[in-house]
């Protein structure tokens, strides 16, 4: 049954201290999120996604792909309007689309990029939508690019476009920032602790109008006291983003008006989602 916002939160804290003791006594290794990490995680997902393939009959369905048990065997609890819910981790993310998509209408862009776009199921979500718009993923991970383009083939999705990219090769990606193309990242920075900062900086040199970063920045609010203490934890322990905020503060603020939305929502209650969006000034 779903349980408070508090019990969760104490029962992830008990985690995420178990784990900051066992790295402090060396008991456990401490992960460094680097590229050769990240490329190793999500050639095991996508791998096993695309041998799934068959499955998804529609966009929708592959972009319904997570299940109401985690890899362990433990129900899923997810955050919906700071409430602790079981099952709805799909629904969740159909909530995160369509603040995404109502930013990207606002725009009117040509083209839109997603930063790390794993298996593209955002991707051909909102290109099966919108058929005048030109959609670019780039990515990492090779497999991921190889699901995605057998996805946009398997349900005849023309107008996207998926590159193999790691996006800290600002050269291999600025010409397609331009004026009329809107960006975006769904915990894909999350996913590059301490290199970020080379994207956000192309994209602070680019034309790019408006950004939409939605990434678990650290947002601490006290009726989420126990979870937010294990989020702070659970970034220490697992290499994972911070500074996020203060960074845009820092550096983009000259250049793009900065809103930051504490959004209440998460696949992963311990993992919330902000939403960062940088309008051009
Ligand atoms: C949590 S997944 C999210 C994928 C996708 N945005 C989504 O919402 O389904 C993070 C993705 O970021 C990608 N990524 C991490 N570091 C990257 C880098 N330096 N360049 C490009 N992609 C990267 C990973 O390979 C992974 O597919």
């Amino acid at each position: 049954m779903p349980k408070s916002i508090n019990q969760h939160g104490l029962y992830r804290l008990k985690i995420e201290l178990k784990n900051f003791i066992k790295q402090l006594f060396f008991l456990q290794s401490k992960p460094t999120r680097n590229s050769e990490l990240i490329y190793d995680i999500y050639h095991k997902i996508r791998e096993e996604k695309l041998q799934k393939l068959n499955n998804f009959k529609t966009p929708e369905d592959y972009f319904s792909d997570i299940t109401f048990l985690t890899t362990d065997g433990k129900l899923r609890y997810s955050l919906l309007n700071n409430k602790i819910v079981f099952g709805k981790a799909n629904f969740i993310n159909f909530k995160i689309i369509e603040i995404i998509e109502g930013i990207m209408n606002d725009s009117n862009p040509s083209n839109v990029i997603e930063l790390g776009s794993g298996g593209g199921k955002n991707l051909l979500w909102f290109a099966s939508r919108y058929k005048n718009i030109n959609f670019i993923g780039l990515e990492l991970s090779p497999i991921s690019v190889d699901l995605a383009r057998a996805a946009a083939k398997k349900y005849n999705i023309k107008n996207i476009n998926f590159q193999v990219c790691d996006l800290t090769k600002i050269e291999t990606y600025e010409h397609l920032l331009t004026e009329t193309t809107f960006v975006y990242s769904h915990h894909t920075l999350e996913e590059m602790p301490r290199i970020y900062k080379l994207p956000l900086r192309a994209l602070k040199n680019s034309s790019v109008k408006l950004i939409a970063l939605l990434e678990p920045v650290y947002m601490f609010k006290f009726s989420r006291l126990f979870l937010d203490i294990s989020k702070r934890l659970r970034i220490k322990n697992r290499d994972r983003l911070i500074g996020l905020k203060r960074f845009c503060k820092k550096n983009l603020s000259k250049v793009f008006y900065i809103e930051i939305v504490d959004l209440g929502l998460a696949v992963k209650p311990e993992n919330s989602t902000t939403l960062v969006i940088l309008k051009r000034k």
